[in-house]
């Protein structure tokens, strides 16, 4: 047999296993991009997180950017995104800048103490769950698993009408905890009612009545991902047809639409429950609201989502705080991210503060012990700020007087 020298005719053959590989490399890469994009394995289902851990936060600006490397990319977009050009749901936290907090020292101040109460409801710190839709686009555990993170921190979840876990599922996750219903009204009056009497014999505290969503906002991000709901939406009455595959646009315009301080009226004649108005950022609304019957008023420009263009929630603070007066608590939210944002909105007039976007992040991180991970970090950060500032309790911080500041809020 001739003698060939080795690697001559091997040379062109591992070249062409080396372009082979490369190729399936770029296939594979290709298939992974395109399933974060359409939010599914190959295999067509939603891939939200299972992970289950505490999660380490040195500064909460950076949950954001985390999330979205666990989150599947069209699910992330809805969640961060805001209406049109974003700039007021950036400047909802920008927003913070426009006052000043004068440390104090010298009071002996000393492991504050944070536990406050709103409408009845003893809670471990200021801050509670705002309502958010789809939490299941984070986490296989969905809202059962964030219910479960803002027990064991001590607060009061607050459970979207567009939930991806049923009303009675979160229920128990909560073990008895304190949570809100909030409820989008469907144009059917006798549906309405159906979810009033489940949120009631659940054990609910409260109903939440969101009014600031009569159309979905301009939400670009969506658009162009044409986003749908990879899940269902199990709270939403099943006359209003199939939640899953359908946009939020669409599941907006299929609820009730043309809201008036009547409705307010009507809800407080079917329950006992408390009911809280969400979504105020005039203080002409928060007094028509009052009139209505709302027992509690909720400062919200809906993070930013529905009506680009408007203020930040906390500039409006203020002047709604006037307003109301002390007639009836304010919840406030709108990018809280920071123990000064809780102290700097509890100086202006809010009882408690909510928070929306941080607490899906936490639990596409780590589950409900990431949801924990996010209200032990708020809890600590504004522990430290009060001793800082020379508050011992959330009463303190209602004396505060903030110093203004003239900034150009970008
Ligand atoms: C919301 N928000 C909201 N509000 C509401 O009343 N019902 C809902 O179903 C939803 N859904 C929802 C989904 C997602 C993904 C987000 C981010 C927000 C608004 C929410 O309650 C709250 O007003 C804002 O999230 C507060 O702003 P931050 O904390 O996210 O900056
Ligand atoms: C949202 C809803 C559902 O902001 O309120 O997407």
């Amino acid at each position: 047999m001739p003698f060939t020298p080795l690697g001559e005719t091997d040379k062109p053959r591992s070249f062409f296993i080396l372009c082979i590989i490369l190729v399936v490399l770029i296939i594979v890469w290709l298939i992974i991009q395109l399933s974060r994009r359409t939010m599914t394995s190959p295999t067509g289902e939603y891939r939200a997180s299972n992970s289950d851990t505490e999660i380490v936060i040195y500064d909460m600006g950076e949950l954001e950017k985390r999330a979205g490397q666990v989150m599947p990319s069209a699910g992330f977009d809805y969640v961060r995104g805001g209406a049109e050009t974003e700039k007021t749901m950036r400047r909802n936290t920008l927003a913070f800048d426009s006052v000043d907090i004068y440390p104090r020292v010298l009071t002996g101040v000393e492991n504050p103490n944070i536990r406050t109460s709103i409408l009845g409801i003893d809670i471990s710190m200021p801050v509670i769950v705002a309502p958010a839709a789809a939490h299941g686009l984070a986490h296989v555990s969905a809202e059962a698993g964030s219910a479960h993170g803002a027990a064991v921190a001590g607060t009061i979840m607050s459970v979207s009408t567009y939930a991806s876990s049923a009303m009675a599922d979160i229920a128990l996750a909560g073990h008895g905890a304190p949570q809100w219903f909030q409820l989008y009204l469907s144009k059917d009056e006798q549906a309405n009612r159906t979810l009033i009497r489940q949120a009631e014999a659940l054990g609910y505290r409260a109903v939440i009545l969101t009014v600031d969503a009569p159309v979905g906002g301009n939400r670009v991000r969506d658009l162009r991902n044409k986003f749908k709901f990879p899940l269902d939406l199990p709270n939403v009455p099943k006359k209003s047809g199939p939640t899953k595959g359908r946009g939020i646009g669409d599941i907006f315009a299929a609820a009730k639409n043309d809201m008036i301080p009547y409705d307010i009226m009507w809800i407080k004649s079917e329950t006992r429950l408390p009911v809280i108005v969400k979504g105020i950022m005039h203080p002409d609304d928060a007094e028509i609201a009052i009139l209505a019957g709302a027992d509690a008023i909720w400062v919200s420009n809906h993070g930013g989502r529905q009506l680009d263009g408007a203020s930040a929630s906390f500039d409006v603070l203020p002047e709604i705080a006037r307003r109301v007066n002390k007639r009836v608590p304010i919840i406030f939210d709108g990018g809280i991210r920071r123990g000064q944002h809780i102290f700097k909105a509890i100086a202006s007039g809010a009882d408690v503060v909510a928070i929306g976007r941080p607490i899906i992040y936490g639990l596409a991180l780590g589950g409900w012990r990431g949801v924990v991970s996010v209200l032990d970090y708020l809890k600590n950060d504004l522990r430290r700020v009060m001793t800082l500032a020379g508050t011992q309790t959330i009463e303190d911080i209602k004396q505060v007087k903030l110093r203004p500041r003239c900034v150009q809020i970008q």
